[in-house]
């Protein structure tokens, strides 16, 4: 078979190798990925956690950590994921997901879900093997002047997160320049109000009932005596606004 560039009238050889060029073209872009359109944030992902799960023994035992890191924590995460599997919120960061639906009612299962996994994420680094005790850093001087000292603190810190009735949170936030304490329920985070967080204690039952059964108060004192990691609160403080 003859070559049909080679035949036919000039103007048809032109139209030939014109569109020749134009397939050649079109394959050589195909072999490039598009260029991405928007940065999708979902799935979110289960972050690891900055220990050992028996490295917090004997104040959280590994049998806890396992159910409430490997069950609890990832249900919230493979939640969250199905719900924005084909769904828009899930273009956003966690932070900005849960601030857009923290205020609406339709929503209440991603703000749930949402919350959770920021709060466990910010639960675990607040623990540490060996920490606990008072502050050191720049937090001992304004716990000092905003809190009354580290006594104070320790026994208020422990009396607002055993008070939450039925599950939640307490937490140490900063909030216009002053040191507060505060707790939350259910999913409830401070963060959504624009408050730094700077520690939490996790107080629902999953947190503790196989180590502490009905006895919150022990397991609040233990985790304030002997696992708040102030290396990390002194971090979020440092990025916490001044005024
Ligand atoms: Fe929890």
């Amino acid at each position: 078979m003859s070559n049909p560039c080679l035949t036919g009238s000039p103007f048809a050889r032109r139209q030939l190798l014109r569109s020749a060029a134009v397939a050649a073209a079109a394959a050589a872009a195909s072999a490039f990925p598009a260029p991405a359109i928007a940065q999708r944030r979902a799935p979110y992902a289960l972050p690891p956690l900055p220990y050992s799960d028996n490295a917090l023994a004997p104040v959280i035992s590994s049998t806890t950590v396992g159910f409430h890191y490997g069950r609890h924590h990832k249900f919230y995460v493979d939640n969250l994921n199905r719900l924005v599997e084909n769904d828009a919120l899930g273009d956003l960061s966690l932070d900005d997901l849960i601030k857009s639906v923290a205020t609406n009612p339709n929503r209440a299962g991603h703000f749930n879900s949402a919350g959770q996994i920021w709060n466990h994420n910010f639960y675990w680094s607040c623990l540490k093997p060996g920490g606990g005790g008072p502050p050191t850093g720049a937090l001992k001087a304004k716990i000092d002047e905003d809190l009354g000292g580290y006594e104070k603190f320790k026994a208020d810190f422990a009396a607002i997160t055993n008070g939450q009735f039925g599950s939640g949170w307490g937490w140490l936030i900063a909030e216009k320049g002053k040191l507060a304490l505060t707790r939350t329920a259910n999913a409830d985070t401070p963060m959504v109000r624009g408050a730094s967080c700077l520690l939490t204690i996790d107080v629902w039952e999953h947190a503790y009932y196989l180590d502490y059964q009905n006895r919150r108060a022990d397991y609040t004192a233990a985790l304030i005596d002997k696992l708040i990691n102030w290396d990390f609160a002194n971090e979020q403080f440092a990025k916490a606004p001044k005024g």
